[in-house]
């Protein structure tokens, strides 16, 4: 029985490119155990050079595999091939929306179709602002379809200092989705 640990990084052109090179940074680091599979869309090959100056060969070095999104015959297409799940970071309204309708034309889309089908963890880190209806509506669809919703939202209450405090401890949420929890930050209520 093959007990090996993988998550599948799915990365989509939404603003965020940051958050996927520390959620990367953070599984090789802490988690060395979990391999990990990364896909990217045109999108976020754009936004990673807009937002982080990298190219695509950069991020896919902290990954132990990087898959062409076009290949839909890869590995992570089939159910068969077991995996901690799917987190979608960050992911933009277009490839929500692909999801949602289960309209599986690229890798990172049939790959979070598995997930949903079968019943494995979808996390997809949603970056939008404002959200039309529109978006809210295919949020609601994938919610109940099962995926966790898990967008990229600043919490004061841990007095972040700076962005990349903020960018720590989304990343830090994402992976305790996959019970990959790490020495983080706590809130341990108030006084009454
Ligand atoms: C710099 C930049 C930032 C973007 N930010 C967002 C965003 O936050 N959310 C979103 O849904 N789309 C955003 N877009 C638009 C998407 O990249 C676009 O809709 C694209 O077709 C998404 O395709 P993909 O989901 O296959 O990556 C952004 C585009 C650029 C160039």
């Amino acid at each position: 029985m093959d007990k090996k640990q993988r998550l599948i990084v799915g990365m989509s052109g939404a603003s965020g490119a940051p958050l996927t090179v520390e959620l990367l940074r953070q599984l090789r680091e802490k988690f060395p155990q979990v391999e990990t599979h990364l896909l990217m869309t045109r999108g976020a090959e754009l936004t990673l050079r807009q937002e982080c100056g990298l190219e695509p060969a950069a991020l896919g070095a902290l990954a132990s595999v990087t898959h062409d999104n076009q290949n839909i015959g890869a590995a992570i297409a089939s159910g068969s091939f077991r995996t901690l799940g799917m987190a979608v970071v960050p992911c933009s309204m277009k490839t929500a929306a692909g999801i949602a309708s289960g309209y599986s034309d690229n890798l990172l889309l049939r790959a979070a179709d598995v997930c949903l089908k079968e019943r494995r963890r979808l996390v997809l880190a949603a970056r939008e602002s404002p959200l039309s209806t529109i978006h809210l509506r295919n949020l609601y669809e994938l919610s109940q379809a099962g995926a966790v919703i898990l967008p990229p939202m600043l919490s004061y209450y841990a007095h972040p200092q700076t962005v990349e405090d903020c960018t720590r401890r989304t990343a830090e949420r994402i992976l305790a989705q996959f019970g990959l929890e790490q020495a983080a930050y706590e809130w341990e209520g108030l006084e009454p």
